[in-house]
């Protein structure tokens, strides 16, 4: 961090900023004396005072809009205010607050953040890139706008959803913000609404074909090797086969990853490991039975299958295990309508359009709802799953809330209380006839922040299926008995730093392990991983500027 910056200069950089905590040897040494109110404030005090100021906004998004613009002022005092309550605070930064700002997004725009790539730049990007003050980019997201959240496509609006995610990854596994750039690639979209919205900030064109989006896709990524050659790119919210496709094109060749696919999988992973857990059985002993077999239903089955190869089981034994159900009826072999990717997942079977028929023949142990359709898993079908199963697996992922496969309340009641349940969105505790269930949430933030904090310290050469494994065992690992008693199978959000910290150990290792570190192999993996973790904390500047 450089603080060759001096008074006012130095007060308008976000990074640098202390704002009313400048010592008066600062103050003297930056001529910032009389540019700031004239007293040494702690950081729990301005801490006190952000709070206060909270307490007067009225509704999550204008609380948003009131953080972003202390980010926009003053970074450390922004992550200190988050990190100091991750479960009040990351429904605000990120799901499902942030939802809402997208859709208003070039409404409520009021500084920039991130980059900005248009397909207009074809044959330009290095230069492009290379406007980027940092030189060191160690994390990239990127989205098209093309499937944000459940919201479907917002072009330009979406930009605030790789803003998001990454602040993410520093608040809930201390990776440094300088490293970080969030990018929209804009080509265009066909939401009629904001191109004809006067104050919508994207290319006022419909998409391009397939073929033309990829290829300017691939002249983004073939620069960044060179503008930034030790930087992950994270693929975020494209449209569900864009995101296998591409995540298939450049996986083995470039450091990336898609959290949709692979991090949504590695917390859903985790959730069925402690579910197992608490049957007393392991993954390769169960039986999978999907509805929805899009982006997130396809990344889950081919992660899930990874882990049950690594449980000892051959790859077609393990997708024998997984079945799927989509808007026409059950995946099996005289379907005529699937895609490459789905038909791993076509087994032999006879037609049904039935999910309780399908349930009853299959016998499966758990159930996943990826379907996007609310209230899909009926009295019926978790009746059925009950009179099947000592204690049936009931995983109800989609969001946001209204479109949860069923409630926890529904699942609990429906099945007797002998279901175990998680839900991709957070929902209060259930009291059932005198006991209390804790309904876990399936939320990424468990997983890509730590899967970030590897490879930031390991500066792995790629990110692999296995990593995501790990990841989901050291989550898994990490909720304690008392609370796997109470159903909940995931950590508590309120310490979710630490837990991150011990998941990202565990990947690092395996990350040594193969061989795709770039760095040294240290000698205690969780005190590497910690020198790393990026603390919101003000440094002595006079010092900084001594020692830089
Ligand atoms: P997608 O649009 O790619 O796939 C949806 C799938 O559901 C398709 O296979 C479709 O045929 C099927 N479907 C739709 N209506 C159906 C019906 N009536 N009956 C049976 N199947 C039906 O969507 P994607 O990206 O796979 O996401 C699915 C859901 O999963 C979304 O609601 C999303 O919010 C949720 N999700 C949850 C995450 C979590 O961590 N909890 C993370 C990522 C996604």
């Amino acid at each position: 961090m450089s603080t060759n910056k001096r008074g006012i200069e130095l007060l308008q950089d976000p990074a640098l900023n202390k704002s009313t905590a400048y010592t008066e040897t600062e103050k003297l040494a930056f001529g910032i004396v009389g540019l700031v109110p004239d007293v040494t404030e702690t950081e729990d005090l301005q801490l006190n005072r952000v709070m206060m100021q909270l307490g007067h906004k009225n509704t999550d998004l204008d609380r948003y809009i009131y953080l972003i613009n202390l980010l926009d002022h003053n970074e450390t005092l922004f992550y200190r205010t988050v990190m100091s309550d991750p479960a009040r605070f990351l429904p605000i930064v990120y799901d499902p607050t942030i939802g809402e700002a997208c859709l208003k997004f070039g409404h409520i725009y009021r500084q920039t953040r991130g980059m900005y790539l248009s397909i207009t730049r074809r044959g330009k990007v290095k230069e492009v890139l290379k406007n980027w003050p940092q030189r060191d980019v160690r994390f990239i997201c990127v989205t098209d706008g093309g499937r944000i959240l459940g919201l479907g496509d917002l072009g330009a609006n979406g930009a605030g959803i790789p803003i998001g995610k990454l602040q993410l990854y520093t608040a809930c596994a201390g990776v440094p913000p300088q490293y970080l750039l969030p990018m929209y690639l804009d080509a265009g979209t066909n939401n009629e609404q904001y191109l004809h919205d006067p104050l919508y900030l994207g290319l006022r064109r419909s998409r391009p074909s397939t073929e033309e989006l990829y290829s300017f896709v691939d002249e983004f990524v073939e620069a960044i090797q060179e503008v930034f050659p030790k930087c992950c790119i994270h693929f975020e919210d494209w449209t569900g086969v864009d995101a296998v496709h591409l995540l298939e094109r450049y996986r083995n060749k470039y450091c990336v990853y898609n959290d949709d696919v692979q991090g949504t999988a590695g917390i859903v992973l985790a959730g069925m490991i402690n579910a197992a857990k608490l049957k007393g059985t392991k993954l390769s002993n169960e039986k999978y039975l999907f509805l929805g077999a899009g982006s997130a239903g396809i990344g889950l089955a081919n992660l899930l299958c990874s882990a049950l190869v690594e449980e000892g089981l051959t790859l077609k034994q393990a997708q024998e295990k997984v079945y799927m159900f989509d808007i026409n009826g059950l995946l099996e072999q005289t379907r005529k309508d699937l895609v490459d990717f789905q038909k791993p997942y076509a087994h032999q079977h006879a037609p049904t359009r039935d999910f309780v028929a399908a349930i009853e023949s299959i016998k499966p142990t758990t159930i996943i709802g990826v379907s996007t359709v609310g209230g899909a898993f009926t009295q019926k079908i978790i009746e059925s799953m009950a009179r099947i199963n000592e204690r049936p697996v009931v995983l109800a992922l989609s969001n946001p809330t209204e479109r949860a496969e069923c409630t926890p309340e529904q699942a609990y009641t429906w099945s007797k209380g002998k279901a175990i349940y998680a839900a991709g969105v957070q929902f209060p505790p259930v009291h059932l006839n005198g006991r209390t269930f804790l309904p876990g949430q399936a939320n990424n933030f468990y997983i890509f922040p730590a899967i970030g904090m590897a490879v930031f310290a390991t500066q792995a050469s790629r990110v692999t299926d296995q990593m995501f494994i790990e990841a989901a065992r050291a989550v898994a690992d990490q909720v304690p008995l008392d609370l796997l008693n109470l159903g909940m199978l995931y950590p508590l959000q309120s310490n979710i730093l630490e837990t991150e910290i011990q998941t990202a150990a565990r990947v690092a290792k395996l990350v040594f392990n193969s061989g795709l570190a770039r760095v040294e192999r240290p000698n205690d993996m969780l005190a590497f991983i910690r020198e790393h973790v990026y603390a919101p904390e003000y440094k002595d500047q006079t010092r900084a500027s001594r020692t830089a």
